[in-house]
């Protein structure tokens, strides 16, 4: 099974696409974490990637794509996944396509997890994040049992430094321009599926539970 999140940055992509990846037991596959790993071990990728993302920009398709399609080979994604943050743009949508038509498989599913703008700011506000394993909590609806503390792995959580108010209108108006367009795309091919993203997040897995059986 190929799956992909679309939606606003701060919509959920990332908390539903853990939960169908722990369901269906494919891969979750984050280019945001992907990039922010890099970032953290100081690689020549994450050097470059580093100052797209602390503008609240995209990094630019060439770096992404090739990153992304390396990650499909490995062997855990032989089976399908869950692509979350990937693809941003209608070029990294058309090389994803490329990239499956030459080995004669296609994506199954564009899951469009809808929430208005108004809601972002103040939901990523409230976000705080693991960077040991990457766990995603939220201070009030989705909080840990021991404040600041990873229930995973027991690390320090923090704020991400692209989740301050400012930088996150300027990642919502990059989504509109270069992201939004993918819902078109996916329409086009009969591949979209839409769930409000605005309801509690086991309800909102159980509206994208019933598209996927
Ligand atoms: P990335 O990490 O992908 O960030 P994003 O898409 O902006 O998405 P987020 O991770 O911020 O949000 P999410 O939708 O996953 O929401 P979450 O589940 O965490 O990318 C970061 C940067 O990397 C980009 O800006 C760009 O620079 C670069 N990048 C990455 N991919 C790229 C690409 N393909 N091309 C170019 N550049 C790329 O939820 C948010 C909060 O809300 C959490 O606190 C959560 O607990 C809470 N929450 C979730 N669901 C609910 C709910 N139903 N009700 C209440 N609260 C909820």
């Amino acid at each position: 099974m190929k799956v992909i999140m679309l939606g606003a940055p701060g919509a959920g992509k990332g908390t539903q696409a853990k939960k169908i990846a722990n369901k269906y037991g494919v891969p979750h596959v984050s280019t945001g974490d992907i990039l922010r790993a890099n970032v953290k071990g100081g690689t020549e990728l994450g050097s470059k990637a580093k100052g797209f993302m602390d503008q609240g920009l995209l990094v630019p398709d060439d770096l992404v794509v090739d990153m992304l399609i390396d990650r499909l080979g490995q062997d855990d994604a032989s089976k399908g996944y869950v692509l979350d943050g990937f693809p941003r743009t209608i070029p990294q949508a058309e090389a994803l396509d490329a990239a499956l038509v030459k080995i004669g498989e296609k994506v199954d599913y564009a899951i469009n997890v809808e929430v208005p703008d108004e809601d972002i700011v103040r939901r990523m506000s409230g976000r705080r994040a693991c960077p040991n394993c990457g766990g995603t909590y939220h201070v009030v609806h989705i909080p840990t049992k021991v404040e600041g503390v990873c229930d995973a792995c027991g690390g320090e959580l923090v704020l991400r430094d692209d989740d301050k108010p400012e930088t996150v209108k300027k990642r919502l108006g990059v989504y509109h321009e270069q992201t939004k367009p993918l819902i078109d795309y996916y329409t086009k091919q009969g591949l979209l599926v839409t769930v409000d993203g605005t309801k509690d997040t086991d309800k909102v897995f159980e509206d994208i539970e019933g598209f996927l059986r």
